[in-house]
């Protein structure tokens, strides 16, 4: 059985998913809002994460708190829209370690086409989220969770802003035991492999290139 897809549909992640969509949203507002929604899917995709006792002096006395157990976590942008999340996430979890993947989807055969790749040498001790606003055919997800897989990885959550039923079909069947975070399930893909009704470019849209 597949791991779950958990659709993050906090008030504040919705309404802000919505101005970021409007064509009209300029480049700033657009990386702007990206940045916010990324701090809010950090909290949500870092929920479960198991906790361990430590000991520790209050001004007053001794006491047990906890905290997140073992190393710290990795954070795995695709380049480049995978970036947008990036700053968002690191407020939250400032020790976070980062890989970058670079990959981009030929426009034609809509494949992933790998340009640039570094991680940490330790991923197998660490928990890995990969980031990337769109997952649209999945080639890209698929082909960045089978690259942090051949180094090691072995603990993987991948986030998302908007990902198609396509998307995750073939994601699941690629990768079963990576769970998807994602703010909205669109529509369809349309005859170019955009999500339908989609926001359009997202690495365009926060760049300012086209
Ligand atoms: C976009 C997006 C994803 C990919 C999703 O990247 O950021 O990485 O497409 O599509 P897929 O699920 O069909 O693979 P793009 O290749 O446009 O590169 P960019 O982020 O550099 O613009
Ligand atoms: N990549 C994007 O940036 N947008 C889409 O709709 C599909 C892939």
């Amino acid at each position: 059985m597949a791991a779950s897809v958990t659709v993050v549909d906090h008030p504040l992640v919705q309404h802000k998913l919505t101005l970021l969509r409007d064509r009209e949203r300029s480049t700033q507002g657009f990386r702007n809002l990206l940045n916010e929604i990324g701090m809010l899917l950090a909290y949500e995709v870092t929920r479960d994460l198991p906790l361990e006792p430590v000991m520790i002096e209050t001004p007053i006395q001794t006491m047990e708190g906890r905290q997140i157990q073992g190393k710290k976590l990795v954070l795995a942008p695709i380049l480049r829209a995978g970036v947008g999340f990036l700053d968002g996430m690191l407020s939250l979890l400032p020790s976070a370690r980062v890989a970058h993947i670079g990959l981009y989807r030929d426009p034609d055969t809509l494949e992933a086409v790998e340009y640039y790749f570094k991680a940490p040498s330790d991923l197998a001790d660490r928990t890995v989220l990969v980031l990337d606003p769109m997952l649209a055919t999945a080639n890209s997800a698929v082909a960045a969770l089978q690259r942090l897989k051949q180094r090691g990885a072995q603990d993987l959550r991948f986030v998302c802003l908007l990902a198609a039923p396509e998307g995750i079909a073939r994601f699941q069947a690629a990768h079963p035991d990576v769970p998807i975070w994602t703010a909205a399930i669109d529509s369809h893909l349309d005859d170019h492999g955009y999500i339908v009704p989609g926001l359009g470019d997202a690495g365009d849209r926060m760049y300012g290139t086209r």
